[in-house]
Formats: structure tokens, sequence, C-alpha cells
């Protein structure tokens, strides 16, 4: 069943991911029926993340009153009524309300998902089960760019966007078939359903008393404590805080959704050569970013979180800055080099800068707060994505695609710094663990030190995790 959970929980990544990527494909069709200014572009391009920034504010409050299932089943019903809106419009403006109440559903889910398969997960796949989430977004991506190859000619914008629909329903009805979260029922106070959730999602002979009693122990203190809710600003929930937002402000602005959003403008402005050989290089960049998340999921719970945000961030600032200067100087370096590097930019980024961001802001809050802290952290996430789609066309105008790739490379320096300075190490830590830690007021660095330690950085090693 928790497989189940995890593939139906993670489509919400696949329609964020579709949403995110069909605005690169559709652009050439949709500017033809409506032709815009790059403002005007840059706002309708822009209002999925600005419609997820609103989403996940609510979100939080949403899932911690209504629970994670039933929060997402009006997120599903919510996301298909805005790809067929999105399909019908006749005006701009209609398109960009209609991408802005995707953005809305998308926002929502963006906090309950990775929440609903983290509470679910038993802890030694939890890492790798968080990230199919993370790995239905680069599908989504993908098959978004793929339906641009396929789907061609007059009007086909409506295409791309009505096909949005059809994740949307089949990520409603699987929702119907499973189980509320068990740590957000024990947290209700509803301990006999808690008990039943975990039997149908270890399966209904597993002994689960031992889990059951650490997942109840920890929502009594809870519940005893309700009274004073800690807030995201006290100084034990800070770090938590720190990590969740500044994790998903470098990943951000580390420029991906420049690419991710803009690839085939980037690859004409590179000089690659026709639309064609654009789109074709841009459903590279997608595959590229799908099969590496499927070694970052397979590497997550084996590595560790920490020396995996190192590999990332050297390894996206070090192509960065080879695109700035192959750019600057195309003489000296042919157009397939920025390809390649390009490439190598998005196999850095999904193999951590991708899914860790979204696995660890699952991982660091405490329970009664951890709705409102995933939004805070959603919130960084859209918010930061939401200006670097909306200014990137003006980048590209005023400092040209090196200047904006520098810029980038520079934050991707500052994430390797934050990384071994002060990201934790939260692999093998049960959520328990990390909140008892927190309240201690111990250094979140020092989480999980000794395990990485008897951990060496190799593929395969298999540690046992406690
Ligand atoms: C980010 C998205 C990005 C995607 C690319 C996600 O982790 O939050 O903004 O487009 O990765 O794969």
């Amino acid at each position: 069943m928790i497989y189940f959970l995890a593939g139906v929980v993670a489509m919400a990544g696949l329609l964020f991911g579709y949403d995110e990527g069909v605005i690169a494909v559709a652009g050439s069709s949709l500017t033809h029926d409506f032709p815009m200014s790059d403002l005007a572009r840059g706002f309708t391009t822009a209002a999925v993340p600005l419609g997820a920034l609103v989403g996940c504010i609510l979100g939080g409050r949403l899932t911690e009153r209504f629970g994670r299932r039933r929060v997402l089943m009006g997120a599903a019903a919510l996301f298909s009524c805005g790809a067929l809106a999105a399909a019908c419009v006749i005006a701009v403006w209609m398109l960009t309300i209609a991408r802005f109440v995707l953005g809305l559903a998308i926002g929502v889910a963006a906090v309950v998902a990775p929440l609903y398969i983290a509470e679910s997960a038993p802890l030694r796949i939890r890492g790798g089960l968080v990230s199919t989430y993370q790995l239905a977004i680069t599908a989504g991506i993908l098959l978004s760019y793929l339906t641009g190859l396929v789907v061609v000619g007059e009007g086909s914008w409506r295409v791309m966007f009505a096909l949005g629909m059809v994740p949307g329903v089949a990520f409603l009805i699987g929702l119907v078939f499973l189980p509320e979260s068990p740590r957000w029922l024990a947290l209700q106070g509803r301990g006999s359903q808690a008990k039943a959730s975990l039997h149908r999602l270890r399966g209904a002979t597993t002994d689960v008393t031992a889990e059951l009693a650490g997942i109840q122990a920890m929502a009594d203190a809870e519940q005893r404590s309700a009274a004073h809710a800690p807030s995201l600003l006290a100084p034990w929930v800070r770090p938590a805080l720190i990590i969740g937002t500044v994790l998903f402000f470098l990943q951000q602005l580390s420029g991906i959704n420049a690419v991710i959003y803009y690839a085939p403008t980037i690859f004409r402005h590179a000089g690659l050569g026709s639309d064609k050989a654009n789109v074709i290089a841009t459903v590279g960049v997608g595959l590229v970013n799908f099969l590496v998340t499927i070694l970052a999921m397979a590497l997550i719970d084996r590595w560790g979180r920490r020396p995996l945000l190192s590999v990332g961030f050297a390894g996206t600032a070090a192509t960065l800055i080879l695109i700035a200067v192959a750019v600057m100087k195309p003489n000296v370096f042919p157009s397939w080099i920025i390809v390649v590097a390009l490439f190598g930019y998005i196999a850095s980024f999904a193999v951590s800068l991708g899914p860790l961001p979204h696995l660890m802001m699952s991982e660091v809050f405490p329970l009664s707060i951890r709705g409102a802290g995933m939004s805070a952290a959603s919130a960084s996430n859209w918010g930061f994505n939401f200006i670097v789609v909306f200014l990137f066309p003006l980048m590209l105008s005023t400092i040209g695609l090196a200047g904006a790739f520098t810029l980038f490379a520079v934050v991707c320096l500052g994430g390797l710094l934050f990384s071994i300075t002060f990201a934790p190490e939260t692999r093998g830590v049960s959520l328990e663990e990390i909140e008892a830690h927190l309240r201690a007021g111990e250094p979140l660095r020092s989480l999980g030190l000794a395990k990485t330690r008897t951990a060496p950085f190799a593929i395969g090693n298999r540690t046992p995790l406690p």
C-alpha cells in the first residue's frame, strides 16, 4: 500500500511539472494566436508560480484542519477545472487567470503531497519515497516537452493545456483509495484510526505496536503543548525554518526554472540552430532531469543528504560558469559545448538540488506546526520561482545569457558553503528524533553526524539504519 500511496500522491508532482514545462513548448503557438509583449508573456508564464505562492500559504492551514487526503482531493478537482479552463480561453487575461487557478491547486498540493508521503512512509525508505514526488515533477516536465514534439500546428496549445486534465482526474480517483496519514490522525486524537491506517500501510499482519507508540507519544506531547504551539520563529524552531526556506531560495536562484520554462529560448540565444533542434534539445533537458532523478532516489538514503547537496551545488556552479564563458567566447567554444554543459547542469541539479529541498522540508519541522513550516518553505520555493521566471526575459535583454548564468553560479557557490557549514544530515533519523534534537536546542548541523561518519561516500554502502 505504501508504494501505491507514494505513486498516487506523487501525481501532484506530475501536475506541477506538466504545468511548468508546457508553457515552454506551447509558447510559439500561443503567441501566434495571442501576440503579446515580453511583459505579458512573463506574466502569463509566471501566473502558475504566483498562484502556487498563494496556494502553498493556504495549503498548510487547510491540511492541519482537514487532513492530508481531503485537501489533496480538493486540489485535484481544482486542477482539473483549471486545465479545462486554460484550454478554452479566448483572451490572454483569461489564460493568466486560468493559470493562476492551476497554480493555486499546485501550490496547495506541493505542501501536502510530500508531507503525506513522509508521514506515511517507513523510516528506512522515507527519503526514496518522498523523492518519488520530485521524480513525478520531472516526469511531468518531460511529458509536457514530449507533447510539444508531438502536438504541433495551429491551436496546438489548447490541446497541450487540455491534456493536463488527464493526470488531474487520475489523481482524484487514486486518492479515494488511500488511508489518511497516521500521524495526522494521531494528532487529532483518533488513535484507533491511526492504528488502522498504519495496518493498511504496513500490511494487516505487521506488528505496528512500536511504531504506533512512537507516533502516539509525540502526538500526545504535541497536544499537551497545543495551547502553546511553538511559533515558527521560536528559537528552537528557527534552524528548521532556515533549512526549509534557504534551501528553496538556493534551489530557485540556481536558475533551474530559467532553463525549465525557457529552454528553447536559451538554446536559441546560444545559437543552436533551427526551432526543431531547440525543441529536441529541450526534450533532452527533460530526459536528463528525469533519469538522473531516478539515480538520486537510489542515493538519497545511502549517501545521505549533505554529501549530495555539496555535489549538486559544486556541479551546478561549475557548469553554469562553463556555459557563461562559452557564450561569451563563441569563437573558442562551439555551441554543442553549451548543450553538453547544460545537460551537466541539469544532471547536477537533479541528483540533489531538485529532490532534497522537498524532502528535507518534510522532515525538519516539528509535528504540530509541520503544515505551517512547509507552507513557509513552499512560499520560498514559489516566491523565488516567480521572481526568476518573471525576470528572466528581462535579464536576457539586459545582462544577457552569460550575465544571468554568472549570477546563478554565484548563488550555487553560496549553496555549497551553506551545505558544508549548516545543512543537517537527516538520513536514517526518525521524524520524532529530529524534533527531539531541535527541542533540546542542539545545533541542527550535528544531527545525524555520527551516522554520516559511519556511512562512507560510496554507492552501494548499506550501513544498517536504526
Ligand atoms: C523545483 C521546480 C523545478 C523542478 C525541476 C523542483 O524541485 O521545485 O521549481 O522546476 O524541480 O525538476
